[in-house]
């Protein structure tokens, strides 16, 4: 038997997201900061959701069933297992070694190998990829190979990223079913599709120059196919996701980079390019902390993924792409992790392959030197995009420039940049600086400021947005009268301050007193200040008027969430191929429009 100890056993419940785990389960329905399903526990069925997850405190509750518990309880009653069976199931999950067994028998659990599913799956993938890679020396490829060649990749290249190639429809179906794969399987993994016209099955990257996607284990999870001639399909079609393969959590050659680091420990830094093209070019020309987002704007997943390997990712898109207001907003999400984020400028429209192969490594390399913090890389921007020469320009770009530097949290940072921002304008410091102040904390160019011409009687610090989020969750901690209905959506423009409500919904929703000792452990040390700040947010208005400024800061906060989904949902129109799913989220940008205005 396997004794887990708390130490491990707190290890395994960091590593896991209760409402992952239990969404994979069961459809789970974000309101505000509480997840709810119609109740997947065995033995219990109804219709509408009364099963409510809490990711903050990481447990679940059934107000139907009563049933309700951690993670670990959550395996235990949906798989029938015991403790230790739901540990090994969850560790399986976490990718998280089993302790040394004490040599005492084995559960009949463990000989039995529950995971077969996800196994059978990636010994799939395994095959397909082999069968590509063998396939590549066959005559049929001969197209495959030219088409190497002429990209500049050695044998070295081709083996060490498995490069393979697809000649036909069929011979990858034909094979896997030699194999004794079923078909079911072979289209759970993604490499198969079934044509529901012709009746058949095919390989879903026929054709094409295959890059396997491989995860930090060595396993391929999925495969992008690139087109080797002219043609009418897309340039590259990767398969989907599956049971193992989420594109929002995986980073091309992550595997790549985990050898990197083990043989030369934490990264300096890693090279965020766009392609798998890219990404080998660059190993080939000896960067090798290099990973590929595969084209699609970036995740917290892949964030906190490179977080594990480095602290400053230098972000390498092709030639302007960088430049685009999609791509700067979605390396926020680095920053937010805490990443330091550099971005590297490339001449001329070149991706970091064609830099490469026309004008060196050497040349590369500058630009990697060059490259600017991502602030720095923001006021660019604003400043390659203004004219300066006429008297509005000139005021845009000093705005646009100010509400950037507000947005830095540093503040030795924002006081060089403050006079960077002096010597070109020509202004005094101290004008810039009270504009600066007049920006701080607003989350976009359109948010009305709390109407100043009401006096609530009261004295604050901090940015209008600060104060209207503490005074709207301060309500909620002591309970006040009007603060009774929860809030239904995320409204909070910090995540430590978004992550309390939620802690706080869960103390409501469960009918528990909210103790300031309790508080103060959720808050831990360092948001120790933050929760002071928020508990003294009540006593900062009169109390006569606590109603109505509570009514006005909640209109705020609902404002800026909805500014902040307009925002993504752009950027994700933006991004989306698929014609369907765009006239979805254009018909939610146009409902979120009319909200918007109803706000004002
Ligand atoms: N991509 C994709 N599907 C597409 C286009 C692009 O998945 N239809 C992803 C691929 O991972 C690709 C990356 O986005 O590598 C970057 O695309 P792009 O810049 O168009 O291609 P390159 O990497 O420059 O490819 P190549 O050099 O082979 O033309
Ligand atoms: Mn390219």
């Amino acid at each position: 038997m396997i004794r887990f100890d708390e130490k491990f056993r707190d290890e395994l419940l960091s590593k896991l997201n209760i409402v992952d785990v239990i969404g994979s389960y069961c459809s789970l329905q974000r309101r505000g900061g509480t997840y709810w399903a119609c109740c997947p526990l065995p033995g219990h069925s109804e219709r509408t959701p009364s099963f409510a997850v809490n990711e903050a405190g990481q447990f679940y509750k059934c107000f139907g069933c009563g049933r309700g518990g951690n993670v670990i309880t959550f395996i235990m009653e949906m798989e029938s297992v015991d403790y230790h069976d739901a540990m090994v199931l969850l560790c399986e999950r976490a990718h998280m070694p089993l302790p040394e067994d004490d040599g005492q028998e084995k559960s009949a659990f463990e000989t039995k190998k529950k995971f077969t599913d996800k196994k059978r799956l990636t010994a799939l993938m395994r095959d397909a990829a082999l069968f590509y890679v063998s396939n590549l020396k066959s005559d049929q490829a001969k197209k495959h190979r030219d088409y190497l060649q002429k990209r500049g990749l050695t044998k070295k290249e081709i083996v060490g990223f498995g490069l393979g190639a697809s000649t036909d429809y069929n011979s990858l179906v034909n094979h896997l079913k030699e194999k004794g794969y079923s078909y079911e399987e072979m289209v759970q993994s993604g490499a198969v599709q079934y044509s529901k016209e012709k009746g058949n099955y095919f390989d879903a990257v026929a054709n094409r120059l295959i890059f396997p996607i491989i995860d930090a284990f060595g396993n391929v999870i999925a495969f992008g196919g690139r087109v080797i001639e002219k043609t009418d399909f897309a340039k590259y079609k990767n398969t989907g996701d599956t049971p193992i393969f989420n594109k929002r959590k995986t980073l091309y050659n992550l595997n790549g980079l985990k050898k990197e680091k083990q043989a030369v420990g934490k990264l300096n830094y890693v090279v965020m390019v766009e392609g798998y093209m890219d990404t080998i070019a660059l190993h080939k020309a000896g960067f090798r902390s290099v990973v590929a987002s595969m084209g699609t704007s970036l995740t917290v997943e892949q964030a906190r993924l490179l977080k594990r390997y480095t602290d400053v990712v230098l972000i390498c898109y092709d030639g302007d792409s960088a430049g685009q207001n999609a791509t700067v907003r979605g390396l926020e999400i680095l920053l937010n992790n805490g990443l330091e984020v550099r971005v590297v400028s490339l001449p001329d429209g070149l991706d970091p392959d064609e830099l490469i192969s026309q004008r060196g490594k050497e040349e590369y390399e500058k630009c990697l030197n060059n490259a600017l913090p991502l602030v720095d890389f923001k006021l660019k921007l604003v400043r390659d995009g203004s004219n300066v020469n006429t008297v509005s320009g000139k005021r845009r770009y000093i705005e646009e420039s100010l509400r950037i530097i507000s947005k830095c949290e540093n503040l030795t940072l924002q006081e060089e940049l403050l006079k960077k921002l002096r010597d070109e304008s020509g202004l005094t410091y101290d004008s810039l600086k009270r504009d600066l102040d007049r920006f701080k904390g607003e989350d976009g160019a359109s948010v009305t400021a709390l109407s100043s011409s009401t006096d609530y009687g009261g004295s604050f610090s901090g940015s209008n947005t600060e104060i209207a989020e503490r005074f709207v969750l301060c309500a909620y901690v002591f309970s006040e009268p009007y603060a009774k209905k929860l809030p239904d959506e995320c409204l909070f423009s910090d995540k430590f301050r978004e992550e309390l409500m939620q802690f706080v919904t869960a103390k409501i929703m469960l009918n528990k007193p909210i103790e300031q000792e309790k508080l103060q452990d959720f808050a831990g040390e360092d948001n120790l200040s933050e929760l002071m700040k928020v508990l003294a947010a009540l006593s900062s208005v009169e109390e006569s008027a606590r109603e109505e400024y509570f009514n006005d800061c909640l209109l705020l906060l609902k404002r800026n969430a909805a500014l902040r989904e307009l925002a993504s949902l752009k950027e994700r129109f933006n991004n989306e191929q698929n014609r369907e799913q765009r006239m979805q989220i254009a018909k939610r940008i146009s409902e979120l429009t009319v909200v918007l205005n109803k706000l004002k």
